[in-house]
């Protein structure tokens, strides 16, 4: 195994599919299946087949048509769960069940009201019966970023004993800082006598903004699996977005880490996803955002324009973005309007054409806020001799 490898673990069809409104029908689950195959993901978690009918189906359609990624399906500590998640992906070329238990004070008090013997049970419980249908199975410790680390480690351990090969430790909730999320994996990897018969993963919510900080300080104290989702969409705030942790990595050689998702795809991923989900991309989101490569102040426009490399770190070719964009605003400076000028067939090489066409374009500017091709035309027209 190469030991650099991050594993990439898409849940867009799963914890991405609970958001209010982003549902799926079959046919649409298995566009974006297709469309993540093609992306390179390793894993897919196509769903939680215990939870609906068209849930089952689609894992089970998904595990028959794609091939070339692991197909993953979600249930809980619970043997009936466990039973329908098996058979869902029986058919796949790579099927793994993701089974698991809150470990956290709150949820062993709150949520499943019972005793930390009992999760260690129950722990062993889910992976054994998991195993019957897959040697392929991963241990979720919900709520583990809340979890005391000493009893964490011994739930870990009893996964792995009973045949865990993947142990996924969810901060569920979104509250980690990326020093503790990092300490936490780190403290796991000292502290589980088994580790090394497992791959850790991270699982990171984004209550806080943290889910791609924390995600990268994960890899970083040695896990090599990460559970994201495209956009980021997920749960609440979302989850740890797939394109960012991808393009960290990659911007990043010092790091030593690599995934083999074919990055020129990623915006096109972006674009499927948010209109097939009915979800928006806010403009300025990082890789895949409207705005992620469109520069409108005259200080950056200026620098873009005479080398794309001082205000960019990202060769937009590489994730699929077009190109970088020189938007024309009421702050942008003369180096954009002869770059756009230019573009139009307008040199404005005369002597006093440029803070002609400057001057007007300014008043244009202040007084729409977009300028499009046809109003720098009829601008340029007019000072031109
Ligand atoms: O956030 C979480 O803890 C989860 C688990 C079910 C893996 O989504
Ligand atoms: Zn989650």
């Amino acid at each position: 195994m190469d030991s650099n490898k991050v594993y990439i673990f898409d849940t867009t069809l799963r914890d991405g599919e609970q958001v209010p409104g982003c549902q799926l029908n079959l046919k649409e689950k298995l566009h974006i299946a297709h469309e993540l195959e093609s992306l390179g993901v390793d894993i897919i978690e196509a769903g939680f087949p215990i939870s609906s009918p068209g849930d089952y189906q689609a894992v089970e359609r998904i595990s028959e048509e794609i091939k070339d990624a692991t197909i993953c399906a979600l249930s809980r500590a619970v043997p009936k769960d466990i039973e329908v998640a098996g058979a869902a992906v029986a058919r796949a070329a790579r099927p793994r069940i993701h089974t698991g238990i809150g470990t956290s004070e709150s949820h062993i008090k709150y949520k499943l009201k019972t005793t930390q013997e009992d999760i260690l049970e129950r722990a062993k419980m889910c992976v054994t019966k998991a195993r019957n249908y897959t040697d392929d199975v991963e241990f979720y410790a919900e709520d583990a970023g809340r979890t005391d680390n000493a009893f964490l480690a011994k739930v870990i351990e009893v996964a792995i004993a009973a045949g865990a090969t993947v142990v996924n430790i969810p901060d569920t909730t979104g509250y980690c800082l990326p020093s503790q999320y990092g300490e936490k994996i780190a403290y796991l990897k000292n502290n589980v006598s088994n580790i090394d018969q497992a791959i850790i993963s991270t699982h990171c919510h984004n209550d806080l903004g943290l889910a791609t900080a924390n995600s990268i300080a994960g890899v970083m104290s040695g896990a090599r699996q990460i559970e994201c989702t495209i956009n980021g969409i997920g749960e609440r705030a979302g989850n740890t977005s797939l394109e960012e942790v991808v393009m960290i990595m990659r911007q990043h050689p010092d790091l030593s880490l690599n995934t083999r998702v074919n990055t020129p795809l990623l915006n096109r991923l972006s674009k499927v996803v948010s209109q097939t989900m009915r979800m928006p991309v806010q403009p300025n989101k990082a890789i895949v955002g409207g705005n992620a490569f469109a520069h409108s102040s005259g200080i950056h426009q200026d620098g873009v324009i005479k080398h794309r490399e001082t205000y960019e770190i990202i060769d937009p070719v590489e994730v699929g973005a077009g190109g970088s964009q020189i938007v024309l605003t009421a702050r942008s400076g003369r180096a954009a309007l002869r770059y756009h000028a230019e573009r139009l067939g307008f040199p404005l090489t005369e002597s006093g054409e440029l803070e002609e066409a400057y001057k007007n374009f300014l008043h244009l500017a202040d007084a729409k806020r977009n300028i499009t091709d046809e109003d720098l035309m009829t601008l340029l027209e007019a000072v031109s001799v």
